[in-house]
């Protein structure tokens, strides 16, 4: 299937980047509850995307907090570490601490990948059945893969993206939802939605922010194919829009993007 071409757009700044990304957020969820009462919204962890949770969450800016429609939205998390919710590694902790204490989402509109008293790999299968719970019960599952409305991405400077680093088995996942991959040999460990899920999902932004980004970044977007080494080449909905979100410096190397 052909697949969009992305849309990249390069920031001068942080404050830049995490406004264009509350943007682009808010147009989508806007567009999306002119159709129907659910935004499903799939939060990536990592360091980049806080500042622009803290937006959304009505910090220096009310404006986006108050555009939101936030009673609609429920939300997700790309992946997880194997750590409980109020360990500093935890990204379902990381959005409570940024966002999700200065709204009053219920505990319906919060679907967390739970990790405490499982393993890795019976967190991921939990997550999965409430994921195809979720979606069964509320929207559409088409070819049992369920569509976001939209997932929110990172990128690590090996080009990982969610929990799926180079090299991983599970990079070739075609029939879970959710999965545990093994650890990577630096000893990463992710519960993590899988790329038949990312790629099915209706809208995919991927912010990115940083020098240390920029040689990954130019893999990603203008390299020779090779997933493998480089998860987020393999980001490509096959049915939906492609954003790239990048500050200048993880742009530096692109020598299409403006
Ligand atoms: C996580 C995610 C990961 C993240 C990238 C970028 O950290 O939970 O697994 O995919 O989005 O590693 O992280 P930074 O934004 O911290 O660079």
């Amino acid at each position: 299937m052909k697949t969009a071409a992305p849309e990249i757009r390069v920031l001068p700044d942080g404050e830049a980047l995490r406004r264009a990304a509350a943007d682009e957020i808010l147009r989508i969820a806007l567009d999306v509850v002119t159709k129907r009462k659910i935004f499903t919204f799939a939060l990536s962890g990592g360091r980049t995307p806080k500042p622009l949770y803290q937006l959304l969450g009505g910090e220096g800016d009310a404006s986006y907090r108050a555009k939101m429609p936030w009673p609609q939205v429920h939300l997700f998390w790309s992946d997880e570490r194997p750590v409980p919710a109020d360990h500093p590694d935890s990204n379902y902790g990381m959005v409570r601490g940024a966002m999700l204490e200065k709204l009053s989402l219920t505990r319906k509109q919060v679907h967390r990948i739970r990790t405490e008293g499982l393993n890795p790999a019976q967190a991921a299968h939990e997550h999965q059945r409430e994921l195809k719970d979720f979606f069964t019960q509320n929207l559409m599952l088409r070819y049992d893969v369920p569509r976001f409305d939209l997932i929110l991405l990172g990128m690590g400077p090996d080009g990982h993206v969610a929990g799926l680093f180079p090299n991983s088995e599970a990079l070739r996942e075609r029939r879970l939802l959710v999965t545990a991959p093994k650890p990577t040999p630096s000893g990463q460990q992710r519960i993590t939605l899988t790329m038949p899920v990312i790629n099915m999902a209706s809208n995919v932004i991927v912010l990115v922010s940083g020098a240390d980004k920029a040689e990954a970044v130019k893999t990603a977007l203008e390299g020779a194919p090779e997933a493998d080494r480089c998860p987020a080449q393999a980001v490509k909905p096959s049915d939906g829009r492609l954003i790239w979100i990048v500050d200048k410096a993880a742009a530096s190397l692109l020598t299409k993007a403006s």
